[in-house]
């Protein structure tokens, strides 16, 4: 949009200069278009959206017609305020400017984009808001050191042996992340890993002003694995920001993310997916239980389709489970993606990596259809809550495996979609550290989905396993 409304201002200036140009009065009717457009959207009927303050909390509302004080500031933040209309991207650069389409593919709601944080609003809407910092910013692991196994690995390394910078991929740098003895006090942002953290940090050194995130890569099941206190509220009013797949989270590190491309990146022409994949029906998985009833539902299947399982659960083997890639799952037409926990966006590496990065169709188990139709891209996936049961859905699967054509049809969003992933298990890309770096530059410092108490309560951000018959 910038750049079209400098393009029209050089025009008119142009125009005045020499009045009789060709070229300068299509300018002009554009001039005269974008004028109109502008009185239409400034008079039409967009709900306005504003930042509203209250101590420690920072959420979008919509601005009532009769608000005459339209630019308050946001209370004691000292931050200009930021204005956002969901149907309108704020800040178009001009490759993007015929792909207004595009824009919230995924339907998100009014009140869904006002949850957002503003690296959400990056991450799932596609907006260039918020501004990098001119500043260097520090990042401390909390008990990096007793861990430091585990998250090097995931963080740091993601199966190679050497250690990899996490700011090389990122849209900013500026932020370094301590040693593991390094200073605490010094840190701007302290991150608390909620698998291993062993109780409420009641003890934990904190300099003033300094910005406090809880981390979870797990669903709401499988959160505090040490801890001897699960109750959720004892860890309110610690943390400034959450940080977890959701897309609603403050600093938001899904496990992968659907990209809808540029126009001029659409592909015109994808491969032959049947002819290329040589095997029918995989599924790897090193834990064999999961709150969803998931492996009783693959035995039953197993009656009605021939599935190969790799992994803790069946008899084929893919060595390093977690940290090495798994080639051998790259022949197959469809990955069983069952998730452990039936939860709001928790889609994991098994769709996005086992599944859609390896070109086989996901069959998914988890959260309910419409949250996945908001995170994977359009027609690209098959839920099992779908079919009335497993002898239903390999019925599916078994006519798919019998009709190329229908089979292809799955992987047509492939020219106009692209899929990330972002997470570092099985030797992937991860970006927990840049997206941190990236909140650090974007996002406004307080969040009311800090605390866990109901922002991670499984009885309000998980389902029931669906009742089949
Ligand atoms: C506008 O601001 C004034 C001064 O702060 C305040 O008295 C008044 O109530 C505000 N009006 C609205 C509609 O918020
Ligand atoms: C969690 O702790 C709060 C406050 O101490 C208490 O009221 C609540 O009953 C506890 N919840 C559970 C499930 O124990
Ligand atoms: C961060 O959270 C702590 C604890 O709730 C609070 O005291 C502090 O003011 C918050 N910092 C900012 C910048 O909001
Ligand atoms: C799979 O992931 C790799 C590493 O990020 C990427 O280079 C490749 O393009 C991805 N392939 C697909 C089909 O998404
Ligand atoms: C895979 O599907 C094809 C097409 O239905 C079938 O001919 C083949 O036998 C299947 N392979 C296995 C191992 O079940």
């Amino acid at each position: 949009m910038y750049v079209m409304l400098r393009k029209t201002k050089e025009s008119v200036l142009g125009l005045l200069r020499r009045p009789c140009s060709g070229k300068h009065l299509v300018a002009l009717i554009g001039a005269a278009a974008l004028l109109i457009w502008l009185v239409f959207l400034v008079a039409g009927d967009y709900p306005t959206l504003r930042y509203r303050s209250e101590p420690n909390v920072l959420y979008l509302e919509e601005v009532p017609d009769d608000d005459e004080n339209g630019t308050r500031g946001i209370d004691g933040l000292d931050k200009p305020e930021l204005k956002i209309n969901p149907k309108t991207k704020l800040d178009v650069d001009a490759d993007r400017e015929n792909n207004d389409a595009d824009y919230n593919w995924r339907n998100l709601t009014p009140a869904e984009i006002s949850r957002l944080s503003v690296l959400g609003r990056r991450m799932f809407l596609n907006e260039n808001i918020g501004a990098k910092q001119d500043r260097i910013f520090t990042i401390h692991i909390w008990n990096h050191k007793k861990f430091s196994g585990e998250l090097d690995e995931r963080f740091f390394k993601t199966g190679s042996s050497k250690k990899f910078d996490p700011f090389e991929d990122c849209s900013v740098n500026n932020c370094k992340v301590t040693s593991p003895d390094g200073d605490i006090m010094a840190a701007d942002i302290v991150l608390f890993h909620m698998h291993l953290i062993p109780g409420p940090p009641v003890n934990v050194p904190r300099a003033p002003g300094q910005l406090w995130a809880w981390l979870a890569d797990e669903s709401p099941y499988h959160v505090m694995m040490v801890s001897s206190d699960r109750n959720l509220s004892h860890f309110n009013g610690f943390f400034n920001w959450s940080m977890t797949y959701r897309m609603d989270s403050s600093v938001p590190t899904p496990y992968g993310r659907t990209v809808a491309l540029p126009k001029e990146k659409y592909v015109e022409a994808i491969e032959d997916f049947y002819k290329l994949k040589t095997k029918n029906v995989s599924l790897m998985g090193s834990n064999c239980g999961g709150s969803n009833g998931r492996y009783k539902y693959l035995a039953e299947l197993q009656k009605y389709i021939e599935i190969d399982v790799y992994g803790g659960c069946g008899p084929l083997k893919c060595e390093g489970h977690f940290y090495t890639n798994c080639d051998k799952l790259d022949d197959y037409k469809f990955y069983l993606a069952f998730e452990n926990s039936n939860c709001d966006d928790y889609v994991t590496e098994k769709v996005w990596w086992n599944a859609l990065n390896k070109s086989a169709v996901p069959v998914v188990m988890g959260a309910p259809k419409h949250n996945y139709q908001k995170l994977l891209p359009p027609n690209s996936f098959i839920h099992v809550d779908d079919f009335k049961g497993p002898e239903h859905l390999a019925q599916h699967l078994q006519y798919l495996l019998d009709h190329p054509a229908e089979y292809q049809k799955y992987h047509f969003w492939r020219r106009r979609y692209r899929v990330l992933n972002e997470h570092g298990f099985f030797q992937s890309p991860v970006y927990h550290m840049c997206r941190l770096c990236e909140a650090l530059n974007y996002n406004d410092k307080t969040d009311q989905r800090a605390d866990l108490e109901h922002f991670f309560d499984s009885s309000e951000h998980c389902y029931a396993v669906k009742k089949r018959d």
